[in-house]
């Protein structure tokens, strides 16, 4: 008697973060590492989830919950398991676990084939996710240098604003795994916008990336290239950070890729919507 094989939602270890990684590769997201699944089970252990397929392990989703609002993301099927339901199990998985906590509402950016599915989970598509990448080698300002750890309570408390809700454990994470990716603007001794990035696949992803005063933006970028010469550079914007977008467009070097969709369920659009805020807004992807 064979039977079909048997199918699990479980829980991710941190035994699992190879596998996680290598399958957001293969499905050509080059932003995430393992140290970004590291982060995840670091975060919230409840939220990582593994499918596994007769004992192998076949997919992954990440629910992260922030104090009001939660996202969902990294889901990945292997290739040769797909169309068998494993997507939809561990979305709902995720989703649930968001729902028991009595959020707000739930973000994802959802790939353009996988937005009907989502629909049908009752999300709805809020605005594009735009996505950028090029190598470029930047320019050094007087007024950029390393952030400095006694000043992530106070970036922390602006993040907030900005972001819509309280995402310190990644940048706190990302200061100290990465302290030569993060960089402030500081003019008179205030701060005036700082930026971060992390090592992806072959490139930097950028993120948070936020200009309190507009004309910040630019050398921010400009200054975090020139450390980083040889590399291409990745980052996401929101399209309805207009001064963002038109930045990025006309900016030399860099090339648009295809847009996803931010999709929420929820009332609450706002996580990540505010024109200080230029790399996309969630806290793991930053
Ligand atoms: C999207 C993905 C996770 C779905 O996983 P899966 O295990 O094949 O999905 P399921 O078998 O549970 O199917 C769920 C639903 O999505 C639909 N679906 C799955 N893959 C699809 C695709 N590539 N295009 C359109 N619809 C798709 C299925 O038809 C099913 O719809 P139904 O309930 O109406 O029958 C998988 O295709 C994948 O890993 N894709 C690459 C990464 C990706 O795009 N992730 C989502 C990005 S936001």
């Amino acid at each position: 008697m064979g039977g079909a094989p048997e199918v699990k939602i479980r829980g991710m270890s941190a035994a699992d973060i190879d596998f996680a990684s290598g399958l957001v590769h293969a499905a050509g997201w080059a932003s995430e590492s393992m140290d970004s699944f590291s982060a995840f089970l670091a975060h919230d252990p409840g939220g990582c989830f593994i499918a596994e397929v007769g004992g192998e392990r076949g997919g992954v989703c990440i629910a992260t919950k922030y104090e009001r609002h939660g996202f969902i993301g990294e889901l990945v099927v292997s290739k040769h398991l797909r169309l068998l339901g494993l997507g939809q199990l561990l979305f709902q998985r995720a989703l649930d676990y968001l729902l028991a906590a009595g959020l707000e509402s739930i973000g994802l950016d959802g790939d353009l084939n996988a937005v009907s599915f989502y629909e049908k989970m009752g999300f709805r598509k809020v605005c594009r996710s735009l996505r950028f990448r090029g190598k470029f080698r930047g320019k050094k300002h007087a007024h950029v240098r390393p952030l400095r750890p006694e000043e992530l309570d106070r970036l922390c408390g602006l993040d907030r604003d900005f972001f819509g809700d309280d995402r310190s454990f990644f940048l706190r994470r990302r200061l100290e795994s990465f302290p030569r990716n993060c960089l402030v603007a500081e003019r008179d001794g205030e701060m005036r916008g700082w930026i971060m990035a992390r090592p992806g696949d072959n490139l930097l992803a950028v993120g948070p990336w936020a200009a309190i005063v507009p004309e910040e933006a630019a050398p921010l970028l400009e200054h975090l290239a020139s450390e980083h010469g040889s590399e291409t550079l990745r980052l996401g914007v929101l399209d309805r950070n207009a001064g963002a977008v038109r930045l990025l467009r006309s900016w030399p070097g860099f090339q648009e890729g295809i847009h996803s969709w931010r999709m929420v369920r929820g009332p609450s659009e706002r996580l990540g919507d505010h024109p200080a805020l230029y790399a996309i807004g969630s806290g793991a992807k930053g």
